[in-house]
């Protein structure tokens, strides 16, 4: 299927987002919300660009990372238009999370002015939704949106350590700003209101997981049953294919 992007004639898959083709075509365009484990989101709008679908007059504005191609288009990645409202966003979301330096950069880059800052919990979240969407994925489901408007935020039911969390981090990781906070001192990780026990590796000795996740992830698949970090899995399971052929 063919496309026009930024005026050079590209080739897209049926169903293929823009987002994706613009990765794949090497064209930059900032995103917040989208994790490529999880596709598009369209929570944060910072991919917007224009589309013109064959037989449409005029251009119009889509999320980049939700919009799927299914028939010929014209896409515009950089405009005026794009570049006002690219401003806006960034101003908006720095407005939450003045300390992030990639909003720093692209406050810079899209000649962004400064809104007084409102104080959010987590402190720098941006309410893109990838660290609830994370949890889910684990099965968990143990941090939610809470409140609406300005005191929207994200965070554990009441505030209070959830039987359902097993600090396995994968909030923190994905959190794009790193608004996430999470300590680990002494064997243990500190997360969302909640202290877990870390176990280490049975072959290196490095601390790799919560015993929660571990139980959790046993019970559900073969995963963890030997007690080795990720990187001393890969090796084990490399020596066992070795010997093997
Ligand atoms: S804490 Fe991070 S991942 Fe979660 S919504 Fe806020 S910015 Fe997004
Ligand atoms: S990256 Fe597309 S809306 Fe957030």
């Amino acid at each position: 299927m063919k496309i026009k992007l930024n005026g050079k004639e590209r080739e897209a898959m049926p169903g293929e987002s823009i987002l994706e083709l613009c990765k794949r075509e090497n064209v930059p365009i900032p995103t917040f919300c989208y994790h490529q484990a999880f596709g598009g989101q369209g929570a944060c709008r910072m991919c917007m660009v224009e589309v013109r679908e064959e037989g449409q007059k005029e251009a119009r504005l889509a999320a980049a990372c939700t919009y799927l191609l299914n028939r010929e288009a014209e896409v515009i990645t950089e405009s005026d238009r794009i570049q006002r409202i690219r401003r806006t966003i960034v101003m908006l979301l720095k407005r939450r999370a003045a300390g992030d330096p990639i909003l720093k950069e692209l406050a810079d880059a899209y000649a962004a002015p400064d809104l007084e800052a409102v104080v959010t919990e987590p402190e720098n979240c941006i309410l893109c939704g990838l660290c609830i969407h994370a949890c889910e994925e684990m099965g968990k489901s143990a941090i939610w949106s809470m409140f609406r408007g300005i005191d929207k935020r994200i965070a554990t039911p009441y505030d209070e350590a959830s039987d359902d969390c097993i600090g396995c981090a994968a909030c923190a990781r994905i959190c794009p700003t790193h608004a996430i906070s999470m300590e680990e001192k002494d064997s243990k990780r500190i997360i969302w209101n909640k202290s877990f026990e870390l176990v280490a590796c049975r072959r290196c000795g490095k601390e790799y997981a919560t015993r929660e996740e571990i139980e959790y992830l046993k019970e559900r698949s073969d995963y963890g049953q030997e007690n080795l970090c990720e990187s001393c899995r890969k090796k084990t399971l490399a020596i066992t294919v070795k010997n093997y052929i």
